[in-house]
């Protein structure tokens, strides 16, 4: 006898509804991160953790799986594979998006390995490196990293661009508020911030040997936006051909683009000075010159 009785007439199940599924490639520290972020804000139906470490596999999914009466819902299953080419095979319709380093250049590679459509194959960039940013001057001028408004694009990491023309808080934009209050040295004060954000993952990978836990977070904001159709703009991997002047060869960079079900919709218009537009192409050459020596 089955535990659930069906009530009087039930109709059976819809073969119309929509089965969401996030697999998560790799389960070290931040496949972990990412995994237990995407239950905890009950992000999916059913989570796939793939890796080529049967033991390891095992051990991370049973672990999840006995904290189900702690959480929401969700099918947890782990499985071996190697990675893309038999991703892109058996889900052919889903959205790629990359996370390991170097991961301006990875995501090159996954999009032409999987020979998606470039709006669905994705790379978390410069997200993190935003959240880093808007930590700091949150922190720095004692308001909600949520209330600020600020974007690093580029390369994830050395070369990465602080958008500063753009940053605003509560509705003030920072640098023309600064200019009229001729208060100079914090405008100092305020570069010096990019820096530490360029620093961020030195000082955490010195002092923990990895970074997880910021990575998880920003890597599920991306999966909301993607699978609930948030259509927010994110600081993400794209091609970045056609914007900002950079016109020769392809590179993925990370630029404000908005995210929905269908993957990158868009990119956001936004302004540069020319002094930005200048450093978003020089981290272009930047990743163009690494990607030259594969052979892909
Ligand atoms: C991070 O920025 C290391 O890319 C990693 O945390």
């Amino acid at each position: 006898q089955a535990f659930l009785k069906p009530i009087f007439n039930a109709a059976p199940p819809s073969s119309i509804k929509r089965h969401t599924k996030i697999s998560v490639v790799g389960v070290g520290n931040v496949g972990m991160a990412i995994a237990q972020t995407i239950l905890t804000q009950d992000l999916a139906d059913e989570l796939a953790l793939i890796d080529t470490k049967p033991e390891k596999l095992r051990g991370e999914m049973l672990d999840l799986q006995h904290a189900a009466a702690f959480l929401p819902r969700t099918k947890i299953q782990a499985s071996l594979e190697n990675i893309v080419p038999p991703l892109a095979k058996y889900s052919p319709d889903c959205i790629i998006l990359v996370v390991s380093n170097p991961v301006d250049v990875l995501t090159y590679v996954e999009w032409k390995l999987s020979g998606f459509p470039v709006n669905r194959v994705i790379g978390s960039g410069t997200n993190l490196d935003t959240s880093r940013f808007r930590f700091l001057i949150a922190n720095h001028l004692d308001v909600n990293a949520q209330d600020v408004q600020a974007f690093i694009v580029g390369e994830h990491g050395d070369s990465s661009v602080a958008l500063w023309s753009s940053v605003s808080i509560g509705g003030v934009p920072v640098l023309s508020f600064l200019k009229r209050q001729k208060i100079a040295y914090e405008v100092e004060t305020l570069e010096n911030i990019h820096k530490e954000v360029v620093q961020s993952a030195y000082e955490v990978i010195s002092l923990k040997a990895h970074t997880s836990w910021a990575i998880g977070y920003s890597v599920a904001s991306l999966d909301r936006a993607i699978l609930r159709d948030q259509r927010r703009v994110h600081p993400v991997l794209v091609l970045a051909k056609g914007f900002h002047g950079i016109e020769d060869g392809e590179v993925f960079l990370s630029l404000p683009a908005q995210l929905g079900r269908n993957g990158v919709l868009g990119v956001t218009n936004m302004h540069l000075t020319n002094k930005e537009a200048g450093r978003l192409r020089e981290s272009a050459n930047t990743i163009l010159e690494v990607q030259g020596q594969l052979k892909i």
